[in-house]
């Protein structure tokens, strides 16, 4: 028994790795979350698949069911593949998971995916980091679990670029914080389903990004490369 931890990349279809591929083939068993595109099963044609995503009106499964699935068909089959979009290691909980199995004596074996941190501004031509304009760069949740006692998200991070993931719902709120520590005038370009037909690119600025329509799932980048994208060709 293994359990394949699999990332399915941040939407098209393509973009998923050979070794991903590799392992979906011969799958008994594919438990997936809700995916930019399901066309990724295709190449699982053998396999039963069990979706443990959110569904609109229903109770999702918590993280402790979703173990729990993980655990019984792994100790039920030879072959299975835990597939999650991106990268399974970028908020994607994998850690949580591979701990989880790894308590029951289960091998896991670990698949990286192209996550849409890096994966989804590259392909429209946005550089997280450039020359002479972008060092580094930070990657952090926009939607921190309220349940936390003490925050760990204090938007004063030193990098160059800012990519905020799952921040449209309090996107008012996270570039308000932004502004303590950054100009409000800074380059902000929010990309919608990115890498899907869907995709939606907005641009503007701390101050303003706010203001626009936007609908998730999408991602904010923040800082001067954003100038960077905007000389490209398209
Ligand atoms: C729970 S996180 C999972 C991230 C995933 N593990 C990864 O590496 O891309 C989901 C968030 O990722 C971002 N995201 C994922 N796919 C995206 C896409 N195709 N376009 C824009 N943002 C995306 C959004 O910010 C979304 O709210």
């Amino acid at each position: 028994m293994v359990v394949h931890l699999v990332g399915a990349g941040p939407g098209d279809p393509e973009l998923i790795t050979l070794k991903a591929v590799k392992v979906l083939e011969k799958a008994e068993v594919v438990i997936y979350d809700r995916l930019a595109n399901e066309e990724i099963l295709k190449h699982a044609p053998h396999a039963k698949l069990i979706y443990v995503g959110k569904k609109a009106g229903e109770h999702y499964k918590t993280q402790e069911e979703i173990n729990k699935i993980l655990i019984d068909e792994a100790k039920a089959h030879d072959e299975v593949v835990r597939l999650k979009g991106g990268d399974p290691f970028v908020f994607g909980r994998g850690g949580e998971e591979v701990l989880a199995l790894q308590e029951e004596g289960i091998s896991v074996d670990m698949i990286p995916g192209i996550t849409s941190a890096i994966g989804v501004p590259t392909t429209i031509g946005l550089p997280v980091t450039h020359r002479g304009v972008a060092t580094s760069f930070t990657v952090v949740t926009g939607h921190e679990d309220p349940t936390k006692k003490e925050k760990q998200v204090k938007w004063d991070y030193t990098a160059d670029t800012v990519v905020v993931l799952m921040g449209i719902g309090q996107i008012a709120e996270n570039t308000q914080e932004m502004m303590k520590y950054r100009d409000p005038e800074t380059p902000v370009c929010v990309i919608e389903k990115g890498t899907t037909p869907e995709e939606r690119i907005i641009t503007g600025t701390l101050e303003n990004i706010s203001k626009k329509d936007i609908n998730p799932p999408a991602l904010l980048i923040v800082g001067n490369v954003v100038d960077v994208y905007k000389k490209m060709k398209k």
